[in-house]
């Protein structure tokens, strides 16, 4: 038997950017200056930036290249022509729309269905999908099945929607005022879970019962399909993209972030089958983000665009994408930190809860998890706990997020092993260090997403 190798980068390095070395008094300082917060520090106060995999990964020489060669004509652009016939092919939809990221055709399309009243279903709304339709006072809730709570169960598509309780919400609230289901891939706030085609099926069949919208969130959709192909029977044999295709098909609507699989800086999506309902965004888009050829976006854009949505479906690196963030997170594992198990696609989840249990829900163990991997090796990470999702009852207590995470977000052919390697080497001192950290109080929040700019200090 062929002895394992390890895990190599499928790509050598033409263009480097230098990172800062800082120590760890300066980190201390800069942490106590920005009120503890790592979203308000500097990039260049940052050794290894875990924040987002959105909008921070690396392009290829060939969309480099593509770039120098795009076309900025305002109107029919041929940058525009061929991003456009790719996105068609991957979906399957006639209408494609460009915006400048996804939030923007999130504010499109959700704006139109939303408004008081509406309803909107999915597995888990991604915090500005949620932000984009409670703005127009609809209400979204999210199902994932009982067994996907459980942080550490291995089960191979925790990103699930749950049918049943889909069903029950539609009958219980009339289908006429379920504005859509949404079906996120993978689950981002649910641990970067994948989501089968099985599943995709039933909420198509459930849609089609109903009468009702279904819009796939799939910003990460080749990452899906990878473990679709891997965990799903039936599609060893199908490539990548083959397996997106058939699951963007499933969908009415289709929306992306191509900041994420799109492998590119800036850039969204919005795509759909229905004429009316174009009709409708297309003046939305028109107002607001830009003539529908260009979106918002420039002709180099629209053409690095059309070579990521290609290039993100090769084998290598979908393989190695997938593996190096496996990497990250059974190299956690196995020195005894909690991780969301199995690992997502585009993150590594670990429970700050139970890593940090001694320290007081109302005292955000994330949130110090956070700064202590920011201290301690400059690695900048984000809370996903009672910070980002936790509320008050009338007597300003707090209620509690259900799970303190934090997400060790991986940007796309950023970092190297050797950088991971250092990432869980500093979780070493972390385990050494954890019995003497101590919790954070919130000295200034803002009314709705705090997380972004809450200060704390030490309690
Ligand atoms: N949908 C999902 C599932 C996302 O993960 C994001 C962004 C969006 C929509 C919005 O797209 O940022 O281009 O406007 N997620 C980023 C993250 C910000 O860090 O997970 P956008």
């Amino acid at each position: 038997m062929k002895k394992k190798r390890t895990l190599t980068e499928p790509f050598k390095i033409k263009m480097v950017e230098p990172l800062t070395i800082t120590t760890e008094e300066f980190r201390a300082k800069r942490l106590r200056e920005v009120g503890y917060n790592p979203f308000q520090l500097h990039s260049a106060d940052v050794f290894i930036d875990l924040l987002t995999d959105s909008g921070t990964g690396a392009m290829s020489d060939r969309q480099w290249a593509g770039m120098m060669m795009a076309d900025e004509s305002y109107a029919g652009a041929r940058s525009w022509l061929k991003l456009e016939e790719v996105v068609k092919e991957l979906t399957g939809m006639p209408h494609i729309l460009p915006t400048h990221q996804g939030r923007a055709a999130e504010r499109i399309l959700y704006g139109l269905l939303g408004g008081k009243g509406k309803l909107f279903i999915s597995n888990t709304h991604f915090d500005t999908t949620r932000a984009n339709i409670e703005f127009t006072g609809a209400e979204a809730i999210d199902l994932l099945p009982e067994e996907a709570h459980d942080l550490e169960r291995d089960l191979p598509f925790k990103g699930n929607l749950d049918i049943s309780k889909a069903r029950q919400a539609i009958v219980a609230r009339g289908a006429a005022n379920v504005a859509a289901v949404i079906m996120t891939i993978t689950n981002n706030s649910s641990g970067g879970q994948p989501v089968s085609i099985a599943n995709l099926r039933a909420a198509r069949a459930l849609c089609d019962e109903f009468k009702l919208l279904l819009v796939i969130d799939g910003c990460r959709v080749a990452e899906n399909s990878y473990f679709i192909k891997h965990r799903e029977p039936g599609f060893e044999n199908k490539t990548y993209e083959e397996i997106a295709r058939e699951t963007l098909r499933l969908g009415d609507a289709f929306i992306m972030s191509a900041k994420k699989d799109g492998l590119v800086n800036i850039g969204g999506l919005l795509a759909m089958k229905d004429d009316e309902l174009n009709r409708k965004c297309t003046n939305l888009l028109i107002i607001s983000e830009g003539f529908t050829t260009y979106g918002g976006l420039s002709g180099r854009d629209l053409e690095a665009m059309s070579i990521g949505l290609k290039e993100v479906f090769d084998p290598d690196y979908l393989h190695y994408r997938i593996k190096s963030t496996e990497y990250l997170g059974s190299h956690l594992k196995a020195k005894g930190i909690p991780v969301v198990w199995p690992i997502g696609g585009h993150a590594v989840y670990v429970d700050a809860g139970k890593l940090y249990s001694k320290i007081p829900t109302d005292q955000y163990p994330g949130q110090v998890l956070v700064c202590d991997l920011y201290t301690l090796g400059g690695i900048r990470c984000v809370e996903v706990g009672s910070v980002m999702f936790g509320a008050y009852d009338a007597n300003k207590k707090l209620i509690p997020a259900k799970h303190e995470l934090i997400r060790l977000a991986i940007p796309r052919r950023v970092y190297t092993q050797s950088h991971i390697d250092y990432v869980v080497d500093v979780f070493d001192d972390i385990l050494d260090r954890r019995d003497q950290t101590k919790g954070l109080r919130i000295s200034y929040e803002p009314p709705f997403l705090r997380h972004f700019t809450a200060q704390f200090e030490p309690v």
